[in-house]
């Protein structure tokens, strides 16, 4: 078994009620959902496979793709597009060098584009980890992810 999925499961004492949180803390490990992963859970927790996948695919937040160690989201939405939003998403994508929907090969960076991330006075705006930044120019959106490790 993954030696990071072992500990989780002990957490959640292996109790299938707990599918999502575990869900959750695997993906918070592995950045996204490995399929391997997702057998062991089924294994362990005596759930068919395809029930932890339909879980997986509702909801939003999982990937089954590998994904970057930080999620860039930036919003695209009419607010911030009259602000400058695209300008702002361009020069994101010449700074990590891909384009929304897609991760970078050093899985530094995923990026994501959101049509509101509910703060459009803030415009333009993107949350790198959860953590939100507004009021954005490019180099400033540059200088930001230029902060990450
Ligand atoms: S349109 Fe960008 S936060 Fe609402």
């Amino acid at each position: 078994m993954d030696e990071q999925v072992r500990p989780i499961l002990e957490k959640y004492q292996y109790k299938k009620e707990f599918l999502i949180s575990i869900l959750q803390d695997v993906q918070a490990v592995h950045y996204y959902l490995p399929k391997e992963v997702l057998e062991q859970l089924s294994q362990a927790l005596q759930i068919p496979i395809s029930k932890i996948y339909s879980v997986a695919t509702f909801f939003k937040a999982f990937s089954l793709e590998p994904r970057g160690r930080h999620l860039i989201n930036v919003c695209v939405g009419t607010a911030c597009h009259v602000r400058g939003a695209v300008r702002v998403m361009e020069g994101i994508e010449r700074e990590i060098g891909i384009g929304p929907g897609e991760t970078d090969s050093d899985l530094k960076f995923s990026l994501e584009a959101a049509n509101c991330l509910g703060c459009c006075a803030l415009g333009p705006v993107m949350v790198v980890d959860g953590e939100y930044h507004g009021k954005l120019s490019t180099a400033k959106a540059v200088e930001v992810l230029r902060g990450y490790e």
